[in-house]
């Protein structure tokens, strides 16, 4: 008999996530009914914003149920179908899992993927979620402007690396960047065309060291990292400055009670500061014009994109657990399947 694998949450995570957590399943193939299709899933992806449902309790998306395959990104091809507008041979990017085989119905966050002028797995990178994070929090959250002084935190990874690159294109004073390793920073100021970046684990005062490296203030705040990483910023903040609450990476694996606070609060005021949260999926109107223009940006090179790639899908587990420990420089993905 024809079978799939997928991975699912084997114990709720208390911390940093371990690969012990996760277990990987095999179960028959499913087929397709009327109005679905079966997708052969070549690439997954693993994304840090996951880890919100694993811990058993409800945070701003419900827990994963223990025994339930773990979500994530994918991109493969319709290999069986009773679609008519998803012929078998149609590459499709969706929100699938964990999993080597999933069966669509073409609703929800799914797109089919347009002439292979990019490589396969970009659909779930820079032309993916991490890559429509960035556009729309910069443009919708942040109110970008020509002109903004950007700080982008956590920037080497993809939904940074790509903030910071497109506030270039879109006529930046000047972007910084903020990562954890010299490497990282390195490519940040030689490839993605940043104009500073600084290593946050070895700059000592970093508020100090943000000011003499931004040199226009911060109009726009980028923030990937969480409340430490914002409470250092917001004595710097220019008047009308704007922070996009995008990701707070560092705060995932702390218990609520644990997590940073923020305590200099005044700029709020005198400064007129605006603080706001962000969820991609608001815009999914947006989304095809969005991934149009940087599919061109990657096409051309205008646009860079880092990725690390791994092989099987029982790579899965390590390959999210990483992410936590800075291990990810660019964008995980990992085959499941041939393309
Ligand atoms: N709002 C939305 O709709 C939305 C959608 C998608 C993603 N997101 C969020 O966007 C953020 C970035 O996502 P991404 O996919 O590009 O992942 P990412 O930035 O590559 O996340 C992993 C990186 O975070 C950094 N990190 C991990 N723990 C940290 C800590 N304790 N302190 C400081 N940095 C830490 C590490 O980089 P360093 O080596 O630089 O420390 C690590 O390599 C995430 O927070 C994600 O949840 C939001």
């Amino acid at each position: 008999m024809a079978e799939m694998q997928q991975i699912v949450l084997a114990r709720h995570c208390d911390g940093p996530p371990v690969p012990e957590d996760f277990a990987v399943e095999t179960l028959p193939l499913p087929e397709p009914k009327e109005g679905q299709f079966r997708l052969r899933h070549v690439w997954n992806s693993v994304d840090p914003g996951t880890r919100s449902r694993l811990s058993g309790g409800d945070s701003y998306a419900a827990a994963l149920p223990l025994g339930k395959p773990v979500d994530g990104f994918s991109v493969g091809v319709v290999e069986a179908s009773e679609h008519p507008d998803y012929p078998v041979g149609t590459k499709v990017f969706c929100a699938a899992g964990w999993r080597t085989h999933s069966i669509q119905s073409g609703r929800g966050f799914l797109g089919k993927v347009p002439e292979a002028l990019v490589p396969l797995s970009a659909w779930i990178g820079v032309l993916g979620v991490p890559g429509l994070t960035a556009w729309f929090g910069l443009k919708e959250t942040a109110r970008f402007k020509a002109g903004d002084c950007v700080l982008v935190t956590s920037a080497a990874g993809p939904v940074g690396a790509t903030a910071g690159q497109l506030a270039k294109a879109w006529g930046a004073a000047r972007v910084v960047g903020i990562a954890g390793s010299d490497e990282k920073c390195r490519w940040l100021t030689e490839e993605a065309g940043f104009d500073a970046a600084l290593n946050y684990k070895t700059t000592g005062d970093l508020t100090a060291a943000i000011h003499e490296a931004m040199q226009c203030g911060v109009d726009v705040l980028f923030d990937n990292v969480g409340n430490a990483m914002v409470d250092r910023v917001l004595p710097l903040m220019s008047m009308h400055g704007r922070i996009c609450v995008s990701g707070q990476v560092a705060d995932y694996n702390v218990a609520p009670e644990a997590r940073a606070g923020i305590r200099h609060t005044a700029p709020f005021i005198t400064h007129r500061i605006n603080m706001q949260g962000l969820v991609v999926f608001d815009f999914m109107k947006g989304f095809p014009e969005a991934l149009g223009e940087m599919a061109a940006m990657l096409a051309s090179g205008r646009l860079k994109a880092k990725e690390e790639r791994f092989d099987g899908i029982a790579a899965m587990p390590e390959a999210f657990c990483g992410l936590f420990k800075g291990e990810n420089f660019g964008r995980r993905v990992v085959k499941v399947g041939e393309e």
